[in-house]
């Protein structure tokens, strides 16, 4: 069964299912009026002097009933079912049949039978109507051969008065034939364009489903691209590191080197001047210790810091030690550094996580300068009345709109591939979020300009 013939009968259950509702109405209805007929037209009957209920009144209630009890039964019952329709048009033309009876064959009560037939054409089915038909032709041809006066209100009714009859309701018919199978054709149509409609909603959820999972394919692609890039960025973090931690360690080490061999060559030499060879002593010890202190820092550096509990901090401090990791490359990329930090100022942070941002900014500065002639970082850090204020100035020349509108979304970079991985602004931007302050871009400055805002620690509000 195709989509569209399903459509269909859905369309005609419902139509039987209205129709019938509508004709047990209408027997209901036929029933009383059945009754009052026989009461306004001919409630006694007259025997003389003896008047007694006419057997018309009987007839209107039992028969009535009688007729209307099965069809209405069966649409109660289950409503739009086959038999009802044929119920239903046996029960209408019985009840025709007792209209003509109880108005004694008049004429008019001839219409009752051409409204019926128009009615049962609300079925839209062609044997509900022929049914109808035949029913009525042989009931005018029986009671016209032995009861005229009960359908023709005449005692003597020539064969060709069913004939007459008959030639009506064939006319009739003619036009409720056709109404039906215009109606049938309708249902069709409506039922033909119904599914196409299906077939194209159908098609149009097929598409969404194919994108949806191309979408979540390409969503799933991102994700893992995302995730290998994260892996690569703390890896290319941690190289960078080391670079740097070799850089910073390199120069002592030398130091600590020649310290020791000058040492050794003195004492091989019986060198007698112990505050020469102390101060030798001192110089070695001094390195191993600067040594330790980067080595500590690097361990407090590498660790994740986000659970730290804030505390009150130098600022001088925190830049200090993070000069510490870097300050050997700078200076080996020709980077010249000022810092100037007036050493009472004082913040309320994690003072790892305040470094690694600063690192971060110093890395991305001396990247930014390595093509220039003139390279300078400036650290400087002032308050106001409630914010620390911490700037990393370079001697670059301000970072362009474009750039600027994406410079703190993660991944974005504009350095070789492998080599920036464009995570370093938004991690640093998160941290100083999270401390409640802000990282932005001080637009006042000539040259590139990173603010990192604060707030004062609250004992130091006034
Ligand atoms: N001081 C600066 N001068 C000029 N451009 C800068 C400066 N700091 C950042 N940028 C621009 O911002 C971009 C994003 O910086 P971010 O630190 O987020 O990532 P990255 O440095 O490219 O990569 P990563 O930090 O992982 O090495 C950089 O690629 C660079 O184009
Ligand atoms: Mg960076």
């Amino acid at each position: 069964m195709s989509r569209s013939d399903e459509i269909f009968s859905e369309l005609y259950d419902h139509l039987a299912i209205r129709t019938d509702r509508t004709f047990a109405w209408i027997f209901v209805f036929q029933w009383f009026m059945g009754i009052t007929l026989a009461l306004t037209l001919s409630p006694q009957t007259w025997a003389g002097s003896e008047g007694s209920l006419h057997p018309h009144l009987y007839q209107a209630i039992f028969l009535g009933a009688a007729i209307a009890v099965l069809p209405v039964y069966l649409i109660w019952k289950q409503p739009g079912a086959t038999l009802n329709r044929y119920a239903v048009s046996v029960g209408q033309i019985l009840f025709s049949i007792l209209f003509i009876h109880l108005m004694d064959g008049r004429i008019e009560a001839h219409f009752h039978i051409f409204g019926s037939l128009a009615f049962l054409a609300f079925y839209r089915d062609w044997k509900v109507l022929l049914l109808a038909t035949l029913l009525t032709a042989t009931d005018h041809l029986v009671r016209g051969f032995y009861w005229p006066l009960s359908v023709y209100g005449v005692l003597n009714a020539t064969p060709l008065r069913a004939l007459e009859h008959a030639a009506w309701v064939v006319f009739e018919d003619a036009f409720l034939f056709y109404s039906i199978h215009i109606g049938r054709e309708e249902l069709h149509a409506i039922a033909e364009k119904q599914s196409s409609l299906e077939d194209s909603v159908s098609h149009v959820e097929r598409q969404v489903e194919i994108r949806t999972q191309e979408l979540q394919a390409s969503q799933d692609t991102v994700l893992a691209q995302q995730q290998s890039l994260t892996s690569s960025a703390k890896l290319s973090a941690l190289g960078e590191m080391a670079a740097g931690i070799a850089h910073e360690i390199n120069n002592p080490l030398a130091i600590i080197s020649t310290h020791s061999s000058q040492l050794k060559e003195m004492i091989e030499e019986n060198e007698s001047d112990r505050t020469l060879l102390l101060s030798m002593a001192d110089k070695i010890e001094q390195t191993a210790q600067r040594i330790a202190k980067i080595i500590k820092g690097l361990r407090s550096f590498s660790r994740d810091a986000g659970n730290d509990s804030a505390q009150l901090v130098r600022v001088s401090q925190v830049v200090d030690d993070t000069l510490s990791f870097c300050r050997e490359k700078l200076k080996s990329n020709g980077v010249q550094i000022t810092v100037e930090v007036s050493e009472d100022l004082l913040l309320f942070g994690r003072s790892t996580e305040i470094s690694q941002v600063l690192l971060n900014l110093l890395n991305n500065a001396s990247d930014a300068l390595q093509e220039k002639d003139e390279k300078w970082i400036k650290i400087t850090a002032t308050e106001n009345e409630s914010q620390t204020l911490i700037r990393i100035t370079d001697s670059g020349p301000g970072i362009s709109n474009k750039v600027k509108q994406k410079l703190f979304q993660p991944f974005f970079t504009t350095k070789a591939l492998g080599k920036g991985t464009g995570l370093g602004l938004s991690i640093s931007l998160g941290i100083i979020e999270s401390h409640q302050g802000t990282l932005t871009i001080d637009d006042s400055s000539p040259h590139t300009c990173f603010l990192i805002s604060l707030p004062k620690p609250l004992a130091l509000v006034a």
